[in-house]
């Protein structure tokens, strides 16, 4: 009878048997350690087996361990991709080996018949949204921006600038004149804006827009050492809506943030089951929502709520 019951059982109770390897990029910011924990915990929840990866920002370490989780034999792959391009070859080896591939937070330029789906927020969107805010927040002021783009080649950043440029086209008074990448993290935000800040017209900054909250923060510290008020004296918008962030918008020292979840590897988990159950393929792209928070939001509230959950 029991086994009768067990045959009629959706596979996917039997999560607790699949093994799943994840590429992380590694631990930059706020964001990503977030990301990493909720990895963790529904693994745990799940009673699935997760092998992970940490590639210290290095994509032949994601390859190598892509590899290795192949040559393991695991029953699906998690990708962070640090880069977008360069990952044809070994998503070909991972489909030759019949594991599927699951992206979560960034996308690749490669086809979408090479993995299964991609969890990602609309980060063309994100920059959008973070520019339409600051175009209504200035209004019609001349207005010279800065920005601190995320890691060279990833997606969000190549993403986040499109954007943001379409967020602020068409508002003549808003200008981007200077821009760099600060690799997504707290230490480089800070020494670039304060090269910013030092620069030719870096006494007529208007705006920071910064492709993520961790170098948002950075900045803000540079800018409080120049001497200059955040959030008043130059305007600041950046992306994740980490608790740090509303933080800062709760002390007047950042103005906007656009939340991504850390969640990615929930719905991907989900993905996973559902497939390797009965064969049931999720959409390409598994979007997930994209939220401006300002000051009028209660960001101490948010903030205690964030850190509660364990962010
Ligand atoms: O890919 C998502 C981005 O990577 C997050 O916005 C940033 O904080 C992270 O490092």
């Amino acid at each position: 009878l029991l086994a009768s019951a067990v045959a009629l059982m959706p596979a996917a109770v039997f999560a607790a048997d699949l093994t799943v390897g994840f590429s992380q990029i590694g631990s930059e910011s706020g964001w990503r350690a977030a990301e990493t924990s909720v990895a963790k915990l529904e693994a745990e929840k799940r009673g699935i087996t997760l092998k992970f990866a940490d590639a210290q920002q290095k994509q032949e370490n994601q390859i190598k361990a892509i590899r290795s989780f192949i040559a393991q034999g695991v029953d699906g792959i998690f990708i962070a991709p640090v880069v977008a391009t360069g990952w044809d070859e070994v998503l070909e080896e991972a489909k030759d080996a019949d594991i599927p591939v699951l992206l979560l937070d960034r996308k690749v330029d490669a086809s979408d018949d090479l993995y299964l789906t991609s969890v990602t927020s609309d980060t063309v969107y994100e920059g959008k949204v973070a520019g339409e805010w600051l175009a209504e927040a200035v209004g019609g002021a001349e207005c010279n921006i800065v920005e601190l783009q995320g890691t060279t080649g990833s997606s969000p950043a190549i993403d986040r600038k499109n954007g943001f440029e379409q967020g602020i086209a068409g508002s003549d008074n808003l200008k981007i004149v200077r821009s760099q990448t600060g690799d997504f993290t707290r230490s480089q935000g800070k020494v670039v804006m304060e090269s910013f800040l030092k620069a030719e017209g870096g006494e007529n900054i208007c705006a920071l827009y910064a492709h993520n909250d961790d170098m948002a923060v950075g900045a803000i510290q540079a800018i409080k050492e120049a001497g200059l008020k955040p959030g008043e004296d130059i305007l600041v918008v950046a992306i994740d809506a980490v608790p740090d962030a509303h933080l800062a918008i709760a002390n007047g020292e950042m103005n906007a943030t656009i939340e991504l979840t850390p969640n990615m590897a929930g719905p991907a988990y989900d993905a996973l089951e559902k497939y390797l159950a009965d064969g049931t393929m999720p959409p390409k792209w598994i979007q997930t929502e994209s939220r401006l928070f300002t000051a009028s939001d209660d960001n101490n509230a948010i903030y205690e709520e964030k850190k509660q959950l364990g962010y």
